[in-house]
């Protein structure tokens, strides 16, 4: 836990922007997996465990902003729960933990949300992405599940993602945590690059090591010799020799901070001429635009500076060709890039995704682009100082994406369609770093991981 004034402190801060009403956050339930019993690992909802802290199924908190009051509803253990899971602390003692006093019973949030309702006044929910917290919500609002979004907020959306987008030195403290354990695991996985592996012996390494270091993975690993499929989950390949690894994986902390890390090897261990030349493009990308990163400069100019990065190493290898920076504004380049720079990183592995990814990455006056490429870019607005963003620029070789276009004769005055054909098969190269911008510029997280080419194939021989 953090301190409790951290709890106490952002309440305030998020009652004072909210204006008036009742603030409601439903904390997660757990979920079975096949069935009710056989459980998911827990995971609490993040805005809950932000302004409320406790990791555990069954509570509700409600900020009053009216009175200034926060509540805690939730059951005390019974004896039977006890027996099967141990002695567990009370509702009272888990809300002092987080500086709120008044705590009260599930069934009595029913009646004080309907004296709310009945007296007319505002009640605030950010919006749902469980079935279950839909319907608990129908059932404490007594109405139908499709009626659950008009309670949802703009207001409280706005206001939650102003003060979690700013991280703290304890967020960053855990931050830096789990970015530490995924360079362990992507060291790991590196040394593990050889021909005779297959990849679910890599990926369930290194999921082991996020585990043993108290959490789990903050997403599937995404692991595979098939890099140029964006988020390949399919780990059941053979290394071969000749082919290069893309390993996207990070870890969750106790406190449920995420990690989010991209390295790319080749299995054996070195890098042919041919990889070097895509990594090195896709490394002077990562590295530039992390210099690039400074407050006050957008994140989508920062992203157009890596696309301009890549389609320049592209042409200086014969696949692009023409006006650079026509190509970049046409959206050229996203056939080999076609995701976006990055995302904002915190509790969420794609930081409050959940409210809404333009209210995140975006505002009601800088609005996210429909180009094919540039509109998977989840964070383009203006940067600050405290936001953690991902750095992950990446070059693929897609064969379906590359025979669609080439048969609409896409951008050919920007793509040499033949010489792209002899990368049929490369994959692709994507590295990642997470970043927290500081008041001047910008830093990487963590212990550097190994980056370069001749530090990844370092690594390799050791
Ligand atoms: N690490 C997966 C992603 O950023 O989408
Ligand atoms: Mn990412």
């Amino acid at each position: 836990m953090f301190p409790k004034e951290v709890y106490w402190q952002r309440r305030n801060l998020l009652r004072e922007m909210v204006g008036d009403g009742l603030i409601l956050f439903p904390g997660n339930e757990e979920s079975g997996m096949n069935y009710r019993a056989n459980t998911y690992h827990y995971r609490q909802d993040s805005s809950f465990l932000y302004f409320f802290g406790i990791n555990k199924p069954g509570f509700f908190g409600v900020c009053d902003v009216d009175s200034g009051k926060d509540t805690v509803y939730g059951d005390d253990f019974t004896i039977d729960d006890i027996i099967w899971m141990g002695q567990q602390p009370t509702v009272k003692e888990l809300a002092a933990d987080v500086a709120v006093d008044s705590t009260a019973s599930v069934a009595a949030l029913a009646e004080d949300l309907k004296s709310a309702l009945q007296t007319g006044r505002k009640i605030h929910i950010l919006p749902t992405y469980r079935g279950d917290q839909v319907i608990r919500l129908a059932a404490l609002l007594g109405i139908q599940c499709e009626e659950v979004q008009k309670y949802f907020s703009e207001k409280l959306i706005g206001a939650v993602v102003k003060l979690r987008a700013v991280k703290d030195r304890y967020e960053i403290e855990e931050i830096e945590k789990v970015v530490d354990v995924a360079g362990l695991m992507h060291t790991t996985a590196m040394k593990m690059g050889f021909p005779g592996n297959f990849e679910r012996e890599l990926s369930g390494a290194i999921e082991g090591i996020a585990l043993s270091h108290g959490g789990p993975v903050s997403f599937p690993v995404i692991l595979s010799m098939d890099g140029q499929t964006l988020h390949n989950h399919y780990h059941g390949n053979e290394l071969v020799e000749g082919r290069m690894v893309v390993c996207d994986a990070g870890a969750e902390s106790e406190m449920c901070y995420a990690s989010d890390i991209t390295r790319t090897f080749p299995v054996g261990g070195k890098f042919s001429s041919q990889q070097k030349d895509i990594y090195n493009i896709v490394l002077a990308a990562n590295t530039r635009t992390i210099e690039a990163s400074v407050p006050g400069e957008t994140y989508r100019d920062v992203h157009l500076m890596a696309a301009k990065i890549i389609a320049g190493g592209l042409k200086d290898l014969g696949i692009m060709k023409g006006d650079l920076d026509e190509a970049v504004a046409a959206g050229a380049h996203a056939l080999f890039f076609p995701h976006g720079l990055g995302h904002m990183l915190g509790l969420d592995v794609h930081d409050m995704e959940g409210l809404g990814e333009n209210y995140v990455g975006y505002t009601d006056t800088f609005k996210r682009s429909d180009q094919f490429g540039l509109a998977y870019l989840r964070m383009g607005r203006k940067l600050e100082p405290g936001f953690v963003i991902t750095n992950e620029p990446g070059c693929y070789f897609i064969p379906d994406l590359i025979e669609q276009w080439k048969g609409e004769k896409k951008f050919e005055q920007f793509i040499n369609y033949e010489k792209v054909e002899t990368y049929l098969g490369f994959g692709g190269v994507r590295i990642e770093d997470d970043v927290l911008i500081t008041d001047q510029g910008s830093r990487v997280l963590g212990t550097p991981i190994p980056k370069t080419v001749e530090e990844v194939e370092e690594t390799m021989r050791k």
